[in-house]
């Protein structure tokens, strides 16, 4: 079975930096490298999810530069339905600004042409809401459009998965509609607003309480935490392989998960998916660059 899943979500070109440190504050250093490469947490996933195999279409917004044509290619290459992305006739495309310096990276993200992907956007493309099986959401685009986003989906009863990335703070309105939330660490204590630092577990009942139907914690090299309502906190162990470049492993996570709940996985078995497809994006260079086909982990992971 081939799912559809509809992202709505963010595209950047990410200007990635290599250096060997971060400069201090006032300093100029040298860097080695620049690479211009596709990213964006939106894109990244729709990117995660057409590797996997799933009939993926993409909404969203760039502008009218040479970057935003290269990142529709980009998405086209991989098989994604562009049709819902708006080319903006002004603006610039939404751009990540990332140091790699010594294993650690740092990330400015310019939404630029993102922040236009606006509620009435949805009206137009409605008929892709209805036409998938799962909707995927990040934010890195407006809230509202977000918020919109899933009063269509459950106008048209679909499942919702929301990875709360970057980290804000959510109204409840919101969560109370969302099916699957994928916070990491920080993202769930920011959402969970316990107010003093607590473990893992009350914050995932916090967002549960909250009415969150299933809240998946990443946990990076660790692997992830989930729980669904009602049910015991479960663990899922993170997987060893040679890391070059963690930029969107939790995008390939994330892709990953979607895909797996789509087919119609049990949740422990698209959690074990999404890590082994996590996992191996982190062995190749640039964001989009690692996300794995299905062949891939099944020949990597030996099933
Ligand atoms: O999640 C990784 C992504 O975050 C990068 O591709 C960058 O564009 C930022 O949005
Ligand atoms: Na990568």
């Amino acid at each position: 079975m081939r799912p559809k899943i509809l992202v709505i979500g963010s595209l950047n070109m990410d200007l990635v930096v290599q250096a060997k440190r971060t400069p201090e504050r006032g300093e100029t250093i040298l860097g080695e490298e620049i690479h211009f490469i596709p990213g964006g947490k939106g894109a990244n996933q729709a990117v995660a999810l057409a590797r996997l195999g799933a009939e993926t279409m993409m909404i969203g917004a760039v502008g009218p530069d040479s970057f935003g044509r290269d990142l529709l290619k980009a998405l086209e290459r991989d098989g994604v339905d562009i049709s819902g992305v708006k080319i903006l006739d002004k603006g610039t495309t939404g751009v990540a600004s990332i140091l790699l310096a010594g294993g650690d990276n740092s990330i400015v993200v310019v939404p630029g042409a993102n922040s236009q992907c606006l509620p009435q956007d949805l009206n137009q493309q409605e008929e892709k809401i209805k036409e998938a099986d799962l909707i995927v959401l990040q934010l890195e685009i407006p809230l509202q459009t977000v918020e919109y986003a899933v009063k269509l989906a459950k106008k048209w009863g679909k499942p919702v998965l929301l990875n709360p990335a970057p980290a804000q703070t959510l109204p409840i309105t919101l969560l109370q509609q969302i099916d699957y939330i994928t916070p990491n660490r920080s993202e769930l204590a920011l959402l969970a607003e316990i107010g003093h630092s607590s473990a893992l577990e009350e914050e995932m009942d916090r967002l549960l309480d909250l009415g969150v139907s299933n809240c998946i914690t990443t946990l990076g090299a660790e692997g992830a935490a989930f729980k669904a309502k009602g049910e015991k906190l479960c663990f899922i162990e993170g997987h060893k392989v040679p890391v070059v470049d963690t930029t969107g492993a939790g995008d390939a996570f994330n892709g990953g998960l979607a895909y797996a709940l789509a087919v119609k996985m049990t949740l422990t078995e698209a959690m074990k998916f999404a890590g082994k497809v996590s996992a191996l994006a982190v062995t190749k260079f640039g964001a989009q660059g690692g996300m794995p086909t299905l062949k891939e982990v099944q020949e990597y992971f030996g099933c």
